[in-house]
């Protein structure tokens, strides 16, 4: 047993040291005598003796009450060293590749204007900047970003053979020049390979050493997803932005994550990037009426005249097979790959993958361009997605450096160097007013963003008067067993326990749709196929997962359990399942008219007249507000959108497919956190932004399914005009200007008044409130409905005038007091359940 422990002890200290070895950062808090933790590093002050690097000349110091501006660096940038000569930092370092990061906070120190600083680095032979002001760079990115940041990391990429690195500060004549903290971390062989296809080269792969060369990081980014902060990189403590500040239109894509497991498809990935930035993606666009004949494209601010390196991060988390989704990459214009199937490249589902390009950027360019699109060969399976982008400058003739004309704010007039000369104004007016456009629209967004970080939301869902909670828990309503279905998510495996619907063997399940006749199938979609069937002379509707369905077995388990628990005349009733053999399938109440949406756009039924889309909206309206405060803790459908609300055979609208339902927040918290789901086009930017859902995203989505109710068409149309491809801005800039009138489905004219439409709109404004706390509850938006059908009747019977008069105090006070009509609470329909078989 000694020997045993000995033995351990021995392994463990060989392993720690080899780590040691392989893993020397030096983290440098300049101009300081003490060291600071900081991001769960430690940065050793310049000034603390044996600390592997020299000075060739002190310079002086600078100190800063100020740097807590900054949240993160705050305590590391309180100091900084200050350079009226030219001035050394040598570190004494083993050959290998490196990453080396300077930050730079600027603030003013004893007689020196920060702002009349400009200097030069060098890193060994490669100079990394040149006339550099830190402050023309913040201020040009924060213009850029429409953010405030008050710092500057710069990150380069450097090889150091033999004699250690020696980082050179050279200040211009009657300037000086600063460094705040300084990071150097050694990069494991093999995150850089030696070959990388150019851009236009038919695949051909030419033999570079990048990082001999030197290379500086431009953008990194965690595409689809949140940004991830250094410290959650483990080794190499790199950030990866958000990508959609980048995105030229973010409508034409969706965001995907998973939950499952994703692997490197080789040990030598492992330091390409972390796992985090592989489990989310962006997509196109599926609303399933748009063909997808268009690219997502991102757009980067670049330095002309070098050639830039870029890595793309792609991990196969959707499709099982190889063929599914096939598609094109295009590098400022030219077709960097295609038939791309990420599959085949990473050898498998889960498997995290990167694929690397170069290209040049030309003297008079100074953007660039990444699209991804659908492969010309157009099969079905012609689909594209990324999950992680990287963007690096190579150094040219040693020189990284760019002195850019983006330093004069005024307009550039000595920047004849970068500027194109254009001969064409009108081409430059074009491109000044889209650079405007995407400016202002980003700018919305970041003070979208800001505004809501600043407040906290508070939901609390009021119960009306003679509400009760109903029939929670399974048929039986028994609460001793209530624990136990809380929260089906998280119960691994044992949800079992509260299916209550009837359970079919697959022999029942053949016999009803004829062993699964394709004549049969009443819709497809991600998860699999929808069956017409007959029990024993009742309809039904027969749901089967395909074998690799997208909507998974949790999500099937979800749907069997959610269903379990809710009886509503306006939701979808479950009459059964069936799990033999592997076959997730679902058996539903028979919906004789389909979805809302093919009476909406998009098939040749007749469009519904504005009476049956208002009652249509009510009863959705009535399903989700059961939902919302029905049960316990409220159950949040998190995926409301057209085609997931059905009509009865006679147009009775009911809310269906809870396959992504979550239990609403616990009394004690007011929202869920959880992974980004939902449809894109109708997703609440706060779920979004925040990962927080709350019953108010349901609400948002909703407000988009009036807007589409009244304008019958798509949510997202990526082949419209810019500002008309996502319905719910563009139907809110109408709203806002009071003529929503103008973009009314054509189809309605003459079968509505103006005064419910009006009313109509402001209901879906509200909904669609930036904030969730600005939007009604679900009780709130159909109570308003409600009004709003009450008002259409008056006026068609003549009694408008004296209905408006009556009501005034309802329809013009916002949305504080909702008054839910009698009946509302009437929904268990049991009977209705059981089959008479
Ligand atoms: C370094 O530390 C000593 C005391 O430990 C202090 O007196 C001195 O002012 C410090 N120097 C700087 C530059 O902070
Ligand atoms: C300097 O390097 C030596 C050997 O690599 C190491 O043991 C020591 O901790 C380093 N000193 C500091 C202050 O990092
Ligand atoms: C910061 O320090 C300067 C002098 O070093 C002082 O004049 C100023 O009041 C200080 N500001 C704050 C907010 O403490
Ligand atoms: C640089 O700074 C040092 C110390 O602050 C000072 O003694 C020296 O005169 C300065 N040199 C120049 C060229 O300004
Ligand atoms: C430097 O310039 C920026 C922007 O022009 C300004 O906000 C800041 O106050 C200036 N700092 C100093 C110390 O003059
Ligand atoms: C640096 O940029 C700032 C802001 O654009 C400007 O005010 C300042 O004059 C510049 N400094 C130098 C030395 O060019
Ligand atoms: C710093 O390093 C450079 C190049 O490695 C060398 O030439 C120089 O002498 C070193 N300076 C000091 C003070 O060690
Ligand atoms: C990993 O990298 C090493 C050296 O760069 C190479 O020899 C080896 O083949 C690579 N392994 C795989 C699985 O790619
Ligand atoms: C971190 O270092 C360990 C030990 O060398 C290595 O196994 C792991 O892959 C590294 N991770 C990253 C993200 O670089
Ligand atoms: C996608 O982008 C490429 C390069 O800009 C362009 O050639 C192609 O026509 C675009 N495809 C579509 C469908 O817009
Ligand atoms: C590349 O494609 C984008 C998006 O389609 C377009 O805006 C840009 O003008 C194109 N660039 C060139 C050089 O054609
Ligand atoms: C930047 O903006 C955010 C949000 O408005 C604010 O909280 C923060 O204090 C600002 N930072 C600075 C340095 O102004």
């Amino acid at each position: 047993m000694k020997l045993y422990w000995v033995l351990l002890l021995f392994v463990i200290a060989c392993w720690t040291r080899r780590g040691e070895a392989q893993l020397k950062q030096l983290l440098v808090n300049c101009g300081s005598n003490s060291s600071v933790n900081v991001d769960g590093r430690k940065w050793v002050g310049d000034l603390v003796p044996g600390n592997n690097f020299t000075l060739t000349s002190a310079g002086s110091i600078g100190s800063s009450n100020s740097s807590d501006r900054d949240p993160l660096y705050g305590a590391l940038y309180k100091t900084a060293r200050i350079f009226n000569t030219t001035s050394s930092y040598n570190f004494s370092l083993d050959s290998g590749s490196y990453y080396l990061r300077l930050h730079f906070y600027p603030f003013s120190f004893g007689n020196f204007n920060v702002n009349e600083s400009s200097f030069d680095v060098t890193a060994n032979n490669l100079k990394l900047v040149s006339k550099f002001n830190v402050t023309a760079e913040i201020l040009w990115k924060n213009a850029k970003s429409n953010s405030n940041s008050t710092s500057l990391v710069k990150e380069y990429l450097v090889g150091i053979k033999g004699k250690g690195l020696d980082l050179e500060f050279s200040p211009d004549a009657r300037s000086v020049a600063f460094v705040n903290a300084i990071e150097v971390i050694p990069i494991l062989d093999g995150l850089f390979a030696d070959t990388v296809s150019k851009v236009g080269s038919n695949g051909e792969k030419n033999s570079l050493n990048l990082i001999d060369q030197g290379m500086e990081t431009m953008y990194r980014l965690n595409v689809g997803g949140p940004k991830i902060e250094s410290s959650k990189d483990s080794n190499l403590s790199r950030n990866w932005e958000s990508d959609e500040k980048f995105m030229y239109v973010a409508d034409a894509s969706t965001m995907i994550s998973t939950d499952s497991k994703i692997t490197y498809s080789s040990i030598n990935e492992s330091s390409v990037a972390p796992l985090e930035v592989y489990e989310t993606a962006r997509t196109m666009t599926n609303n399933e009426v748009v063909e997808k004949k268009f690219n997502i494209s991102w757009r980067f601010d670049v330095d002309p005249n070098f050639d830039y390196f870029i890595r793309l991060h792609f991990c196969e988390f959707v499709c099982e097979k190889a063929n599914q989704r096939i598609f094109r990459i295009y590098i400022n214009n030219k077709t960097a790959a295609d038939n791309y199937d990420v599959f085949v490249h990473a050898g498998g589902k889960d498997k995290a993958y990167h694929e690397d390009f170069i290209d040049v950027i030309p003297q008079q360019i100074d953007t660039l361009w990444l699209q991804l699109g659908p492969d010309s060969n157009g099969a079905p399976g012609s689909d594209a997605f990324l999950n992680g982008l990287e963007i690096f400058k190579l150094s040219k003739n040693g020189n990284l450096a760019h002195v850019l004309s983006r330093f004069d704010t005024g307009g550039g007039a000595n920047a004849s160097d970068s500027k194109p000369k254009n001969k064409s104004l009108l081409a430059i007016i074009v491109i000044g007013i889209s650079v405007t456009l995407t400016v202002i629209v980003i700018s919305l967004g970041f003070i979208c963003l800001y505004v809501h970080r600043k407040k906290a939301i508070h939901v609390k869902e009021q119960h009306p008067p003679g509400w009760r909670p109903l029939f929670l828990h399974g048929l039986n309503g028994s609460t001793t067993n209530a624990r136990a279905c809380k929260s089906p998510l998280n119960a691994n495996g044992s949800v079992a326990t509260v299916r209550t619907g009837k359970m079919f063997t697959l022999a029942e399940i053949k016999t009803a749709t004829n062993s699964f006749d394709e004549s049969l199938v009443i819709g497809t979609g991600g998860f699999g196929k929808v069956y017409k069937g007959d029990i024993c002379g009742d309809l039904v509707a027969i749901k089967r997962a395909h074998p690799n369905s997208q909507q998974g077995l949790k999500e099937f388990e979800t749907e069997i359990v959610m269903l379990s628990k809710l009886r509503h005349r306006h939701l979808v009733s479950m009459i059964g399942y069936c799990d033999e053999q592997n076959e997730m399938i679902l058996v539903y109440e028979y919906m004789g008219n389909g979805t809302l949406r093919s009476h909406l756009y998009g098939s040749d039924l007749p469009p519904l007249n504005w009476k049956q889309r208002l009652e249509a909206c009510i009863g959705a309206a009535r399903g989700l507000y059961y939902l919302h405060t029905g049960a316990e803790r409220g159950i949040i459908h998190r995926d409301v959108k057209t085609t997931n609300i059905l009509l009865d055979e006679s147009f009775v609208a009911k809310v269906a497919d809870f396959g992504l339902s979550k239990d609403g927040p616990a009394l004690d918290q007011t929202h869920v956190s959880t992974a980004v789901k939902g449809s894109f086009g109708y997703l609440d930017p706060e779920y979004f932004r925040r990962q927080q859902l709350t019953q108010k995203s349901d609400v948002y989505s909703f407000g988009v399914v009036l807007f589409e109710v009244v304008c019958a068409r798509p949510v997202i149309n990526p082949t419209l005009p810019r500002d008309q491809i996502n319905l719910a801005e563009w139907a809110l800039q109408w709203q806002k200007k009071r003529s929503l009138e103008a973009i009314v489905d054509p189809k309605l004219q003459g079968g509505y008044s103006v005064e419910p439409m009006k009313k109509f709109g402001e209901i879906a404004e509200k909904c669609l409130s930036d904030e969730g706390k600005d939007r009604p509850t679900m009780g709130e938006v159909l109570w308003h409905l409600e009004y709003v059908l009450q008002l259409h009747e008056a006026i068609q019977s003549g009694e408008g005038e004296s209905f408006t008069m009556n009501e005034l105090r309802y329809a013009d006070n916002s949305f504080s007091m909702p008054r839910i009509k009698e009946g509302d609470e009437e929904s268990i329909d049991g009977k209705s359940l059981e089959l008479r078989s």
